[in-house]
């Protein structure tokens, strides 16, 4: 089974970045951790700060890849070109945010995405990444 990881935008900062919300764990930590849980999945992670190019992904694996967990960052309440190409693949993806989204600022309580998603996880900080991944598994059974 073929998962593919997609983070956007400020992702790369996991870690580094506002730790009191995301954490002080790297995504290359968790990501490990992640994978030697799962030995029989291929988990395969990208990372982008560029909405073009993580559409271009979407579009490379959303036809062959049994899943997709995606964490497009602030991309999610603003992306309309996201939510169309989520729209137009066939790979089911699930949504996922690290911090809860409806307990934060009201601009993020939106997301132009969910409608497309297979389902929206959020606010388990990296284990939501683990969440999606079990919930792809068990559907793609
Ligand atoms: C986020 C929530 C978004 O609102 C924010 O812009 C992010 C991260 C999360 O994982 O909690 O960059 O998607």
């Amino acid at each position: 089974m073929n998962i593919q990881i997609i983070n956007g935008p400020n992702l790369n900062l996991l870690g580094v970045r506002e730790q009191s919300i995301y954490g002080n764990t790297g995504f290359e930590t968790y990501l490990a951790e992640l994978q030697s849980r799962y030995p029989n999945l291929t988990i395969n992670y990208y990372q982008s700060n560029v909405e073009g190019e993580i559409i271009n992904k979407l579009h490379e694996v959303g036809f062959i890849y049994h899943g997709i967990v995606l964490n497009a960052g602030a991309y999610t309440h603003t992306s309309v070109a996201i939510a169309d190409a989520i729209a137009g693949i066939t790979t089911p993806v699930v949504e996922v945010h690290i911090s809860n989204v409806y307990k934060r600022e009201e601009f993020r309580h939106q997301s132009m995405l969910a409608r497309n998603c297979k389902g929206v996880i959020a606010g388990f900080g990296l284990d939501s990444y683990r969440l999606a991944v079990e919930s792809l598994m068990v559907s793609g059974e």
